[in-house]
């Protein structure tokens, strides 16, 4: 068969988990074909036949990384398109230099069945801009379509173990069990929003009682105990039934404790952080407002959390970064904590604010942030056959990063539906200026470019 479709990308540094070179890349139909010491790759020589199109991208003063893994987005869709939708929340990733985002189940409906798997994967093909997988929910009712919905092409599963956006009712004790022990054996993963129920239930009756209404009634309503909790619960399950867990934003010292501790017994426990609870604190809220309202809440900077989970994340006990985008339209964000409802935007902006305010910082290497934005996501959400990595092979899904651009965050510059970033009006400098999909460049100086090119992904079981 003749290649239809040769790229080169000449120039560039190649960043990898193990470092960085200067390399050139050959893109053949899509995928990764040679990657070469720069200067070495040899002239244009179709492997099979004459290409159709030759296209080379030069990359001088670039970085190249592998397209990010986002695992963690609510596209809203189906429900509510005034928030988000497949199509805006897609293009928003690829703006960001994310190819592929993992759908959270609590949508309206919610994906709680093999049908509603299919439904957004079929919708991804249609509307989509970079690649989306899903999640499937776990609650008590849906124990008997786990498999199902494993076979219509889910990715992994989701739990919420407390309150939150679009009120999903945690499993019981024993559904949860009975859960772990089907996704045990059909090899994935569960994913937990970990915060125990009964002790935000509680702490929120005592703030209530309290009469507060300051705006750090959000954090203190959901206490850090309510997340070891959480993480505990679902540990001892982990060790028991040998299901692998992944906790979403782990937000506090104690919950990476807690996840130290599981893991010390034998479970197969990753997590990832988002940048708005490491970068951001609660002391912020006063001035932010309810934009930085999320479930779980960003903890006070006074506490060290975000500090230790960035010690995480540089010596690999955090296992990747997600972004947790979750749009709200401004109806839903009066600045009162007891009135609006949780959840920040993100998918756009959380490479630029980790290549500024933590690799800049000198808080984590570049390495280092490729691998918590791509071959763990991979690897984690069993992806790494297809992306994750600059092999030869995989999909060509890369990300050319100008390491001096500068930025300003503004809600109008976002190209998400619902716009209200907690980081209005923050500056810094490197940023993604292309993000190619499987050979198709998706996104030039920060706009999204082309037809959506986006496909649902289906993991072959
Ligand atoms: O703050 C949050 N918002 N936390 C969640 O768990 C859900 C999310 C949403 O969907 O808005
Ligand atoms: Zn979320």
């Amino acid at each position: 068969m003749s290649a239809t479709q040769q790229i080169r990308i000449q120039g560039g540094t190649l960043v990898t988990i193990e470092g960085r070179r200067a390399m050139d890349i050959e893109v053949l139909d899509g995928r990764l074909a040679t990657i070469a010491e720069a200067g070495t790759l040899p002239g244009i020589r179709p492997p099979g036949g004459a290409p159709a199109s030759v296209e080379v991208i030069d990359a001088t003063g670039l970085y190249v990384l592998p397209g990010l893994i986002d695992g963690h987005v609510h596209l809203r869709d189906p429900g509510d398109g005034t928030a988000e939708d497949i199509g805006s929340g897609t293009a928003a990733a690829v703006a960001g230099g994310v190819t592929t985002v993992l759908d959270m189940p609590n949508t309206d409906p919610p994906t709680d069945d093999a049908a509603r798997v299919d439904a957004k994967l079929r919708r991804a093909d249609a509307v989509a801009h970079c690649d989306l997988g899903v999640l499937g929910l776990v609650d008590d009712r849906t124990l008997d379509r786990l498999e199902a919905m494993a076979e219509a092409g889910a990715v992994g599963f989701k739990a919420f173990l407390g309150p939150t956006t679009g009120g999903m009712a945690p499993p019981s004790e024993s559904g949860l069990r009975a859960a772990m022990t089907i996704i045990a054996r059909l090899g994935m993963r569960l994913a937990v929003h970990a915060e125990d129920a009964t002790l935000v239930e509680a702490a929120t009756t005592e703030v209530r009682a309290s009469g507060r209404t300051d705006p750090l009634v959000h954090p203190d309503r959901r206490p850090v105990a309510a997340e070891v909790a959480a993480i505990d619960r679902v540990g001892a399950v982990a060790v028991d039934t040998g299901c692998a867990v992944h906790v979403v934003h782990l937000t506090s010292a104690d919950g990476l404790a807690a996840i130290e501790r599981w893991r010390a017994r034998g479970a197969d426990i990753t997590c990832e952080v988002s940048a708005n609870h490491v970068l951001l604190g609660a002391e912020d809220m006063a001035a932010i407002g309810s934009r930085m309202q999320m479930n779980p809440p960003v903890r006070r900077r006074a506490e060290g959390h975000a500090t230790a989970l960035l010690e995480g994340l540089a010596d690999g006990r955090v296992t990747m970064i997600a972004s947790d985008h979750a749009p709200h339209p401004a109806s839903h964000k009066p600045d009162d904590p007891w009135v609006a409802h949780s959840g920040a935007v993100g998918v756009e902006t959380s490479l630029q604010l980790f290549l500024d305010r933590v690799v800049g910082a000198g808080i984590l290497t570049l390495e280092r942030l490729v691998k918590a934005t791509s071959a763990a996501p991979a690897r984690v959400w069993g992806l790494s056959t297809r992306m994750g990595a600059l092999t030869p092979g995989l999909e060509a899904n890369l990300v050319l990063v100008d390491p001096a651009r500068p930025w300003t965050i503004d809600d109008d510059t976002l190209h998400g539906r619902a716009r209200l970033t907690p980081f209005r009006g923050w500056s810094g400098q490197g940023a993604p200026v292309l993000t190619m999909l499987r050979g198709r460049v998706v996104m030039r100086d920060g706009e999204p470019v082309g037809e959506p090119i986006g496909r649902g992904i289906r993991p072959s079981r």
